[in-house]
């Protein structure tokens, strides 16, 4: 249907006076959808149409879904969108990320935004919460791509294309749709594999901790694990907590405020000698802990997997022995080949061990190495091919090991899971912005990570530019979050946490309001409620007094969060 500028006018002001009932209807959506052919790829089945009003306590929306096909494959798609009421819509659209193995399962993440939101069974269940891992091999040895393809990018993607084709029509509205994404850890490597990909279609993306490079990313969680076993050595859990408590002591007062957080773990990286905490007295009593865990695949049901299990621990009561910090250092250090090229970098001085959580063997009265499910049902699945949950054992693996398996698992996931595309000139040539933060002691995916990114792209969209840093602060902005853990904050550093993306990203994109730092506030501890203006990377705090920070350079530390990889031929970005 085409309208004359006059009855598209004529007409919008009709579609506000409608109600939400009156747009909630099957025949509304279905005049909406795009007849096959107009989206390359996307055929809609009109007749598998449904809507319905969804009242809560705090809102009512349109509950819409829609079936399409990719032509000629005779598969089935179906996308849930939430169309907020009339009066609330703000020409947005919204899509969230999910989280481990999963994409998000609900569609209305964007309704306080006054924004249409979206979210897809990607062909393969995951509006149901199916995950990835569990529909990655039809049988050993046999990857389904498809569903590969989806999670990694092309489901999101064509949620938003579609979903953005309809809501105007939805609402008889012809104003630009604004549109935004929002997400955390693989939500976060999902947000960037939307920029990389389908860049024309977002306004306004918001990635935090993204567990991109997903290769290294996730054979990663195994090298602790690896070190443990090389140095023969199994620290007690509470002996590496009190290594991260007297490292965060220390270095505290490194950023010029003594807070209980370490700012500036690049400072602590270069001034403080972790052998300084040998013959620290450690305590802690004997706890029985039932713990949900990462939710990483729904499959591994495990102690740091999704689904609750109970742990023993026994009274864990000494000193920080050599042989503990030695561990500390080389886990801190990353993981390099046999050769002693360095292969991958590692979390920040001051995180949390967790991939280096011992178990405790109640027949044994000993610590035993404990295999994250993260990394070990990875390289069962993702890398080996074999439908198993975890790795049975690190017998017989060698740092070369993980360093093979990371570049098989790079090489063979580089055009989908990997999500480190660095061009990303349609993104910014359409107008996008982008917004990516990452805790400073995040003990899951390395903040040094997001670093490396955040340079590959400005190393390959600017080369040998001067004004390089400028021009990409205009449309691309890093944040660390100081203390702050995995997309959250951190029981061991009450730091800030960013509360307001979205309200910085809207000004942003719809006001042309470019920040030049980010709102984050304190949540306990003495500075509760302290709003801190954190510092745009590649820019440091320093602290002056107890109430105020400047943002510095300052070229030491940012080299010490430098990297090469030279492990690897091709170029890791
Ligand atoms: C669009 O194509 C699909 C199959 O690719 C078909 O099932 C559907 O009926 C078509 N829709 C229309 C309106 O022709
Ligand atoms: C939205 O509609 C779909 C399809 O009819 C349905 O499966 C889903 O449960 C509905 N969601 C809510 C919250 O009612
Ligand atoms: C580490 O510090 C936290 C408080 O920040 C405390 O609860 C915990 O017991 C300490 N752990 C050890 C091993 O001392
Ligand atoms: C840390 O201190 C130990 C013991 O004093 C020393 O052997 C080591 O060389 C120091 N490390 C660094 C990087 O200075
Ligand atoms: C994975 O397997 C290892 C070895 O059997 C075990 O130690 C570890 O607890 C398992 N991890 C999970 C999450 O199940
Ligand atoms: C571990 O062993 C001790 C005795 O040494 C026993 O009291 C305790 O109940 C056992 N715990 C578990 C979880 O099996
Ligand atoms: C797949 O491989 C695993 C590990 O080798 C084995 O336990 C399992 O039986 C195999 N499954 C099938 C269907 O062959
Ligand atoms: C950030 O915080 C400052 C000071 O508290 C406040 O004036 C400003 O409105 C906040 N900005 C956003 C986007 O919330
Ligand atoms: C700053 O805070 C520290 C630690 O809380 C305190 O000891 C010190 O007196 C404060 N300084 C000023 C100038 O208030």
């Amino acid at each position: 249907m085409r309208f004359s500028a006059g009855a598209a006018l004529a007409c919008a002001a009709l579609a506000s006076a409608k109600s939400l009932d009156d747009l909630c209807t099957v025949s509304n959506v279905k005049a909406a959808l795009p007849s096959n052919g107009t989206l390359l790829g996307i055929d809609l089945i009109p007749a598998a149409t449904t809507a319905g009003v969804v009242s809560s306590s705090s809102y009512n929306y349109c509950n819409v879904s829609v079936t399409y096909t990719h032509p000629g494959k005779g598969d089935s798609v179906v996308v849930e969108y939430a169309f907020p009421e009339p009066s609330n819509f703000k020409s947005r659209f919204y899509v969230a990320g999910g989280y481990g193995y999963s994409l998000s399962t609900s569609s209305t993440g964007g309704i306080s935004y006054g924004a249409v939101g979206g979210a897809t069974s990607a062909g393969y269940g995951a509006l149901d919460g199916v995950t990835i891992d569990e529909v990655l091999l039809k049988g050993n040895g046999s990857i389904d791509w498809d569903p590969v393809y989806m999670f990694a990018y092309q489901a999101l993607g064509e949620m938003t294309k579609l979903g953005k084709y309809i809501t105007p029509s939805f609402y008889g509205s012809n104003s630009k749709i604004y549109t935004y994404y929002e997400g955390c850890s693989d939500g976060g490597r999902q947000g960037m594999s939307q920029i990389q990909r389908w860049g024309e279609e977002y306004d306004g993306v918001i990635t935090g901790a993204p567990a991109f490079r997903y290769g290294q990313q996730q054979v990663n969680h195994l090298f602790s694990g690896e070190v443990e076993k090389e140095q023969n050595y199994y620290p007690p859990p509470c002996e590496l907590e009190k290594i991260v408590n007297a490292t965060i002591k220390a270095c505290d007062p490194l950023d010029g405020r003594i807070d209980g957080v370490i700012s500036r773990s690049d400072l602590c990286k270069l001034h403080f000698n972790l052998s300084s905490t040998i013959g620290e007295k450690y305590y802690c009593a004997a706890e029985t802990t039932t713990s949900l865990g990462f939710g990483f695949g729904k499959r591994s049901i495990g102690k740091r997997a999704e689904g609750s299990s109970t742990s023993y621990q026994p009274t864990q009561s000494g000193v920080v022995s050599a042989e503990g910090v030695a561990v500390a250092e080389k886990i801190l250090n990353g993981l390099h080949n046999s050769k002693g090229e360095r292969a991958y970098l590692s979390y920040q001085i001051g995180a949390s061990f967790t991939d280096a959580e011992t178990e405790w063997n109640n027949d044994t009265k000993k610590w035993e190495l404990d295999i994250p499910s993260t990394g070990g049902e990875f390289v069962t699945r993702f890398v080996e091919l074999q439908n198993l949950d975890n790795l049975s054992t690190l017998d017989g693996v060698t740092y070369d090991t993980l360093v093979e398996w990371m570049n098989r698992a790079m090489v063979r996931y580089m055009d989908t899971l990997q999500t480190t595309l660095p061009d990303l000139t349609t993104f910014q040539s359409h107008g996008g912005k982008l917004l990516h933060f990452h805790g400073e002691s995040d003990p899951s995916v390395p903040t040094a990570s997001s670093i490396h990114y955040w340079q590959s792209v400005q190393e390959i969209m600017y080369p040998g530019s001067k004004q390089s840093l400028s021009q990409l602060k205009d449309w691309y902005q890093l944040y660390l979050i100081p203390g702050a853990a995995h997309c959250a904050t951190n029981s061991l550093q009450p730091g800030p946490y960013p509360e307001d993306n979205m309200a910085t990203m809207i000004d942003w994109v719809e006001n042309g309001a470019t920040p030049s730092r980010l709102n984050a506030t304190v949540s306990s501890g003495e500075y509760e409620g302290e709003v801190q203006r954190l510092c745009q990377w590649p820019s440091r705090p320093v602290w002056h007094s107890n109430t105020t920070f400047d943002c510095t350079f300052d070229q030491k530390s940012y080299d010490s969060w430098t990297y090469d990889f030279p492990a690897f031929k091709v170029p890791v970005y």
